[in-house]
């Protein structure tokens, strides 16, 4: 008899593709020790009987109850997690303004390690609770607190890729917040790097460091040029801001003549690790380079309400064949769920889509094929995500990490509108995209290990 950490039966939903969800009713999987999903079999399979047979008594087998079902663990791609401690505040005034007058004030407290603790400790908790299994995060300019979050998600079980930020330009940041300099903004983010790999050794699901220019406004050229180094050095991940709103882009116009696409590129700062936020702007060969480079998106469309005043093409740049992945730019975007930014994906792509109405001038009334599915938007939050971190992570396949969320339908406190005992399925998932709240979230696990458990 093999032995296996955990085994779980029931009903996962899982992507495929970016429209496509595969339902597994009554699925068995099979966990290793490494937290990978080393099996997984379908009640067709011959042998499904006697595996049941074998293992359903056992301590580490786990049968979801009537009305629960599997989700992957959501992947955030980009959390602010100093942000954490403004969200929902100043969403009203343009991004310039809220960096200055409230982002950077409240980032520069966390020279202050008990205060980062505390705000580091509830977010990490918030964002399992939401079924966030993995993140990725820009902290702080400062190297202590930012190994302090990547210790924090070692600890709570959580897949945390941290960045310390790089704002080395005495001309454009504040003075109460920035590098010293050049050197000693890519001197700690070296010793950062360093830091958080050993950190790794010591967690199951893994931490991981990333090499993280705010955006290309706070950089002097000397430090987007020895961060693409540090990041071929170490082969890490890559982080930034690309083409977010009309002032940013057009500095990054007058500093280079080019968009930020092609000037990050020039810094080696793309490539498959490397994931951009927002990229709101892009055009076709910007895309075509992010295509070509593996580089991904980090679509953040709650944020996009607020600050881009505008609506990325996804279908589009899924077309041109662009990893894209979900974030909720905390907080930039007021939630940490990415069921609510799932949500808004959607909604926000129904804005930019066609008129329906023949008689009106089409220009007048969006872009056509613009809309996505909720499908597609779980694809964004899962599988999407994975693949833009280059990562085994995403879905509910053999050879992937075991990180799953329990959704619970019929919690009291928030229990789904669903009340035909033989209601499709592919409906049921509808109903779960659309309606969970934190509530309905009943355990979160990562690579194998159980890290939240609902208690109320
Ligand atoms: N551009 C540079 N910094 C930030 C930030 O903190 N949030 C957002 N949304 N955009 C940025
Ligand atoms: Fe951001």
């Amino acid at each position: 008899m093999t032995e296996y950490t955990q085994i779980f039966k029931g009903t996962a939903f899982s992507s495929t593709s970016p429209k496509e969800v595969q339902i597994l009713k009554d699925y068995l999987f099979f966990i290793n020790a490494d937290g990978m999903i080393e099996k997984v079999v379908a009640p067709e399979h011959i042998d499904y009987q006697s595996l049941l047979d074998t293992y359903q008594d056992k301590e580490n087998f786990h049968q979801l109850t009537d009305g629960q079902y599997f989700l992957p663990g959501f992947i955030d791609l980009h959390v602010h997690a100093p942000q954490w401690a403004q969200s929902g505040t100043a969403l009203d005034i343009p991004l310039y303004d809220w960096l200055n007058t409230y982002t950077f004030p409240i980032e520069s407290k966390f020279s202050d390690l008990d205060f980062a603790k505390e705000v580091y400790e509830d977010l990490v908790n918030t964002l399992l609770a939401n079924g966030t299994t993995t993140s990725l995060y820009f902290a702080t300019v400062h190297k202590e607190a930012s190994l302090l979050l990547a210790e924090i998600c070692a600890e709570k079980g959580q897949r945390g890729l941290v960045g310390k930020v790089v704002m080395d330009d005495p001309e454009q940041n504040p003075d109460f917040y920035r590098d010293a300099d050049t050197q000693t903004a890519l001197a700690d983010t070296e010793e950062f790097i360093l830091a958080v790999k050993a950190l790794a050794k010591s967690t199951k699901q893994g931490v991981y460091p990333v090499v993280t220019p705010r955006f290309i406004p706070s950089c002097t050229d000397g430090a987007l040029k020895g961060l693409g180094e540090l990041a071929a050095k170490y082969n890490t991940h890559v982080q930034s801001h690309c083409s977010e709103s009309d002032w940013e882009h057009g500095y990054v116009q007058d500093r280079f003549k080019k968009n930020d696409a092609f000037a990050l590129h020039d810094f080696g700062l793309l490539g498959d690790k490397s994931v951009m936020a927002h990229s709101n702007f892009l055009n076709d060969e910007d895309a075509e380079l992010f295509a070509e480079t593996g580089t991904a998106v980090g679509h953040c469309p709650i944020s996009n309400a607020y600050f881009a005043n505008s609506v990325i093409p996804i279908a589009h740049l899924h077309s041109k064949g662009v990893d894209i992945g979900l974030g909720s730019d905390v907080s930039g975007g007021f939630s940490p769920s990415l069921f609510d930014n799932a949500r808004q994906a959607v909604m926000s792509s129904r804005m930019l889509e066609d008129g329906v109405d023949a008689s009106l001038p089409a220009e007048k009334r969006g872009v056509p094929n613009s809309r996505i599915t909720i499908n597609e938007a779980f694809y964004l939050a899962t599988a999407g995500g994975g693949e833009s971190l280059s990562l085994p992570i995403g879905r509910l396949e053999e050879n992937y990490t075991w990180d799953a969320q329990i959704i619970d339908t019929k919690i009291a406190s928030a229990k789904l509108p669903i009340f035909d005992v033989n209601e499709d399925l592919n409906d049921i998932f509808q109903k779960i995209m659309y309606l969970v709240r934190p509530e309905n979230i009943s355990e979160v696990w990562v690579q194998g290990n159980k890290v939240h458990e609902r208690t109320k």
